[in-house]
């Protein structure tokens, strides 16, 4: 096939370049910023606006071989009281500074497997989330949920709490497939998840499957999306596995001659991919699939589509605030992260303090460049006029920029007075183009492959 020779060409099957939910992306954080800027910027934002909160909660009671996620297992419920304390004291430290009036945008509770908390903890937690920061009008309150970890009472909390998007892990029905990767889930375990929550009129459904994984091949990925679909998800997150055992040292147990090849990959995506857009779903970015009705489809034709660390949203909030050990915050002036193991973070918020640890000061071009990136992985194309307008780029600037991303990527890439243009044949390597306009190059270190 030509096309997969030009991308074989171009470098796809060889390259490592990070998935951009953020720019600069998290590797290249440092300790320039701490508790007290983390502080002035939670101080700085204005009374009455809206802002989204991440919560995150490390824990498991199934360590999954495949996972690349910050977490960690537990069969006690005592480490998860103990944390669930310090996320108590972490909101009304938020409170305490931030301006009045403010509301919430998006709330996400993500892990780790944020459904192991018992449901009296989880009630206790979303109320003092409200008292902080109570829910704005058309605001989401999205859950992961494991299928495995879950039951009628903890589903009540969350309904009750106002949860109004869920989102399931499922990977692969396979069960080979399951069995390589630590992560076994018969299809009526999910299908019972999925069932209980359209009992209680949960407004939406996201799920999370794989390509790339050990042993997959089209028919098998073809099989699992086809059981996937009989479920009726609103939205799907087709991610490609990302084998990094020199971070995440429970894929070790994943021996890595199982895996498919970068053309096999490609492959699976594509057999996936046809599938979804046969059963009417948009595509959405790199690897999303909704139903037209859903918000990321609407804001995917309306160009609002925005990229930030969970993946795809529709939301336009300015602010992202983490809680909790690892998440990082996103503000208009820079990206703060939370001390990432447990303890250190429960040390700081006993002292009263956030536990801030490491982050990035926007300065000279970070945001235009940040918004190219983000243009590149939304909507495949740069609009000349918006980066001019609104993201101070000069047109010598953007002609310098777009001349870079024609030279290594010549026709893969379109350029024309309107701007940059990723045609379909391109679309592999969107993450390859959106790393052109990384200034902080990252083709030295390692990440997950570009498919
Ligand atoms: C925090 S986890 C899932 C939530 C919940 N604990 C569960 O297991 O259902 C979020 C998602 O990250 C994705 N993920 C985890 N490790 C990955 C990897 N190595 N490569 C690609 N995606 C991965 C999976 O699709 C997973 O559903
Ligand atoms: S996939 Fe979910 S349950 Fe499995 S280790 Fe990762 S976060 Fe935990």
């Amino acid at each position: 096939m030509e096309t997969e020779s030009q991308l074989m060409r171009l470098g796809l099957f060889d390259a490592r370049v990070p998935r951009y939910t953020s720019y600069p992306t998290a590797p290249h954080f440092s300790a320039s910023v701490g508790p007290d800027q983390f502080t002035a910027w939670i101080e700085a934002i204005p009374a009455g606006s809206s802002i989204s909160l991440y919560m995150h909660v490390p824990f498991c009671r199934r360590l999954c071989w495949f996972c690349a996620c910050r977490t960690q297992g537990t069969q006690s419920d005592d480490p998860v009281r103990a944390y669930a304390d310090v996320l108590l004291a972490e909101l009304a430290l938020l409170k305490s500074k931030l301006a009045p009036g403010v509301t919430l945008s998006r709330l996400h509770w993500g892990g780790g497997t944020p459904t192991l908390m018992p449901a009296d903890m989880m009630t206790r937690i979303a109320g003092a989330v409200f008292d902080a920061v109570p829910m704005g009008p058309g605001a989401e309150f999205s859950v992961e949920i494991d299928p495995n970890e879950i039951d009628e009472a903890r589903l009540d909390a969350l309904a009750a709490a106002g949860m109004n998007r869920a989102s399931i892990g499922v990977q692969d029905f396979d069960p080979a497939i399951q069995k390589v990767i630590g992560r076994e889930q018969s299809y009526e375990e999910t299908k019972r998840a999925v069932d209980m929550i359209r009992d209680r009129g949960v407004a939406s459904l996201n799920a999370d499957i794989l390509y790339g994984l050990p042993h997959q091949t089209p028919a098998k990925i073809a099989q699992s999306v086809q059981m996937l679909l009989s479920l009726v998800p609103d939205r799907v997150a087709l991610y490609g596995y990302a084998h990094v055992p020199w971070m995440a040292r429970r894929q070790q147990m994943i021996p890595s001659d199982t895996l498919p090849t970068p053309e096999e990959r490609l492959q699976l995506f594509e057999t996936a991919r046809k599938l979804f857009v046969w059963d009417g779903y948009d595509e959405i970015g790199i690897d999303h699939f909704a139903r037209p009705t859903d918000g990321l489809a609407r804001a995917a034709k309306a160009g609002t589509l925005r990229r930030n660390f969970q993946g795809y949203t529709d939301d336009l909030a300015p602010v992202l605030v983490g809680m909790g050990a690892s998440s990082i915050s996103r503000f208009p002036q820079g990206f703060a992260q939370n001390a990432s193991s447990t303890s250190e973070h429960t040390r700081a918020i006993r002292d009263g303090k956030f536990s801030t640890h490491r982050g990035h000061v926007f300065q000279g071009e970070d945001l235009l460049r940040s918004r190219m990136i983000e243009a590149v992985m939304c909507d495949f194309r740069i609009d000349a006029e918006e980066m001019i307008r609104d993201w101070n780029a000069t047109p010598a600037q953007l002609s310098a920029l777009f001349a870079a991303a024609q030279a290594a990527f010549g026709e893969m890439v379109e350029i024309s007075p309107a701007g940059l243009f990723i045609p379909e044949r391109a679309r592999p390597l969107t993450r390859m183009i959106a790393r052109v306009f990384d200034a902080y190059d990252l083709t030295k270190s390692k990440h997950s492959s570009a498919i």
